[in-house]
């Protein structure tokens, strides 16, 4: 069989353990998908930069079209959802299959980038998109497909985990904190997504739609962030017996509309809470994620794992290129999404 010719767009902390990986681990690749996969080219925006000893400098480009022309798995890892938005499309219509680990992009422009993934019958893949290595995107969509998942709760942002948790145990402040976080490859490259709550909001989005087969955006998402979150309220938390962590929460509502039949809505928040030092969250330290998903049959489950950073992340993007990399050599596909219920989202006085 020919190589699988495979175009990594971004090597910055994700990218480069990508790269790292997929060279490392050539060999090894190759023969679980069948076939070798070639990187063909790195796309970044200098490429004179200082890089990490893992990447093959020869192989880095500022021509996106060049690349994507030879391409036929492309990975995304820019960030941001302008340029991103256009080259993932761009990708998708010229039959290329896509990993993303772009929570940004999805939230914002997912069900474009689905139609186009299912116009041209390839792979729009997205694990590293939510909760870096954990992979509840695959729990949720397709473990958990013939059940009816309920409610989901879950510690979705490295970051702002690992502030509140140096600022309840390590006494530092917020902003030596975030800096730290920054230093260790967990925030955004605007952490403003990080610390306003909207990286949460996007992956709540994201599971969502996943869990309840309908379409969430990121402006569906009640939001808060941690930025108001003080010193002295963590230390009245733990003075109740609590801890605070930023919790995205999405579930399904049923209320009982005019005629008295029963109505299905959907919530989806983000918000800073207490937790009681014995739920199964409030242990969850540093830029780990947990999520615990409630399904009618299944009962509750729950996902933890390393959620941001370069590695952790990798680790998800890899699945998802095997993952593709095989469709492409023996057939099949993964359903870019399974939205068909058209859930209303629930009013205030619902929730
Ligand atoms: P970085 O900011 O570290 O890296 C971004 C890379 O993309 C850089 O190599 C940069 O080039 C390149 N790039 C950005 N814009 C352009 C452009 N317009 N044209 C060409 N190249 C461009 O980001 P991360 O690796 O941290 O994150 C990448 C993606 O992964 C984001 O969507 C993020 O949300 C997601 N993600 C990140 C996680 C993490 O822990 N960091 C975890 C899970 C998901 P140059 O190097 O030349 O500047
Ligand atoms: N900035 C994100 C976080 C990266 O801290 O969780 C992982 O998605």
């Amino acid at each position: 069989r020919p190589d699988l010719r495979v175009a990594i767009l971004g090597c910055g902390t994700v990218g480069t353990q990508v790269v790292r990986l997929l060279t490392e681990q050539a060999d090894d690749l190759g023969q679980r998908v069948g076939r070798r996969l070639r990187l063909t080219g790195i796309l970044v925006r200098d490429v004179d930069a200082p890089r990490d000893p893992a990447v093959p400098t020869g192989l880095l480009t500022t021509d996106a079209d060049a690349l994507l022309a030879d391409a036929d798995l492309v990975v995304e890892l820019l960030g941001g959802t302008t340029t991103a938005r256009d080259l993932v499309l761009a990708a998708l219509t010229a039959g290329a299959s896509v990993v993303t680990a772009n929570k940004a992009l999805l939230a914002t422009s997912g069900p474009e980038l689905y139609a186009a993934a299912d116009a041209a019958g390839v792979d729009l893949l997205f694990e590293a998109a939510v909760a870096g290595a954990v992979p509840v995107v695959r729990g949720v969509r397709e473990s958990l497909a013939g059940d009816r998942v309920q409610r989901i709760l879950g510690i979705v942002n490295g970051t702002t985990n690992f502030i509140l948790d140096e600022m309840t145990t390590g006494g530092l402040d917020f902003d030596v904190a975030l800096k730290q976080a920054q230093e260790l490859g967990y925030a955004e490259a605007d952490p403003t997504a990080d610390v306003e709550g909207h990286d949460a909001a996007a992956k709540a989005a994201i599971l969502a739609s996943l869990a309840f087969h309908t379409r969430v955006a990121l402006a569906d998402v009640a939001c808060e962030g941690i930025t108001a979150v003080s010193a002295a309220d963590i230390v009245a938390a733990r003075e109740t017996g609590g801890v605070i962590k930023l919790l995205a929460i999405a579930e399904r509502i049923v209320t009982t509309d005019a005629a008295g039949e029963p109505a299905e809505s959907v919530s989806v928040r983000v918000n800073p809470a207490i937790l009681p030092f014995a739920h199964p969250l409030a242990g969850v330290g540093g830029a780990y994620n947990a999520v615990v998903v409630e399904a009618e049959a299944a009962g509750r489950l729950m996902f933890y794992g390393a959620g941001a950073g370069g590695a952790p992340t990798a680790s998800a993007v890899l699945g998802d290129v095997v993952a593709a990399a095989r469709h492409r050599t023996h057939g099949g596909r993964a359903p870019a999404e399974s939205a068909h219920a058209a859930l209303p989202l629930a009013s205030d006085a619902d929730v």
